[in-house]
């Protein structure tokens, strides 16, 4: 028997203009994606922002509908569009924030479990790490890649094709 310990570091800023130039640049990115909300249900208005290694930047904001599953998270409609449209350039970094009454929510949005599956496969396609901003009112985290928010993730991505 053996004990073992998992280490997950990540770096704290204060606000939006401490974080270097890239990041900040992919968190106001996510913010603006907000303003495309439809979140009738939850009045949770989630902004992503995915940067490609191409330099382009890709966002989006959760959409939602009277059959609540059928909606769909910002992380995800992000990534899937990204990958839409550049099937063969990997994804560097994505960056989430939410609004509540039009406000900057005071607590960290961090992706659901569900997004953070998918930003594994995404982080495994390329083989590349995807730093994750995470964003709030009072506190912004930069995490280096997706093992930070999801270690131990079930990833059958097969990598010889
Ligand atoms: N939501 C996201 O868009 N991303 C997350 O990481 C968490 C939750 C959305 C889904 C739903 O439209 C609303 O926030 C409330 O859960």
């Amino acid at each position: 028997m053996k004990t073992r310990e998992l280490k997950i570091t990540f770096t704290s800023y204060a606000n939006i203009d401490a974080l270097p130039q890239a990041e900040k640049e992919l968190l106001l990115s996510a913010i603006d994606a907000t303003a495309g909300s439809y979140s009738p249900y939850s009045g949770f208005s989630v902004g992503a922002a995915v940067r490609m290694a191409n330099g382009e930047i890709i966002s989006a904001a959760n959409q939602e509908n009277a059959a609540y599953p059928s909606g769909m998270c910002a992380e995800r409609s992000a990534l899937f569009y990204a990958h839409s449209k550049y099937p063969s350039v990997p994804v560097t970094a994505l960056a989430v924030v939410a609004r509540h009454n039009g406000e900057i929510t005071p607590q960290l949005t961090y992706p659901c479990g569900a997004c953070r599956q998918v930003l594994s496969e995404t982080q495994s396609r390329s083989g590349k790490p995807v730093k994750i901003i995470v964003g709030s009112a009072n506190e912004i985290l930069l995490l280096d890649s997706v093992e930070s928010l999801l270690p131990f993730a079930f990833d059958n991505y097969p990598k010889e094709q």
